[in-house]
């Protein structure tokens, strides 16, 4: 596991996506009301919508293109569509620095 170190939480703004990549990784990441931070691969399942630039509403993103709606906690396509997307484990330390946590060998490829 790897861990990389994004930023401050301050750098988030609430709701809104934001983009992470390293090497081939391109992940979408969202601060929530809680304060907690969500990631996800910035891919939709259906037809390569942004999700980074889609609306967030409690813990659910729509996706930008064709507004399906992706649960933040477990990257479930919520019914009555399917699918899913990659989720990643975040943690805001006790400063305010959010750790993203990487399987090893996630990220490394460079293309
Ligand atoms: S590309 Fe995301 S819903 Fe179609």
């Amino acid at each position: 596991m790897n861990e990389v170190i994004v930023g401050h939480i301050s750098e988030f703004p609430e709701r809104s996506g934001r983009v992470f990549r390293m090497g081939t990784l391109e992940l979408a990441m969202f601060k929530l009301s809680d304060g907690t931070v969500k990631a996800i691969d910035n891919l939709c399942p259906h037809k390569q919508g942004k999700l980074s630039e889609g609306i967030v509403c409690d813990h659910h993103v729509f996706c930008p293109l064709h507004d399906r709606k992706i649960n933040l906690h477990d990257g479930l396509v919520q019914a009555p569509d399917d699918g899913c997307v990659e989720t990643y484990r975040v943690e805001v330390d006790g400063g305010g620095i959010v750790i993203l946590f990487l399987k090893d060998g996630l990220g490394t490829k460079v293309s």
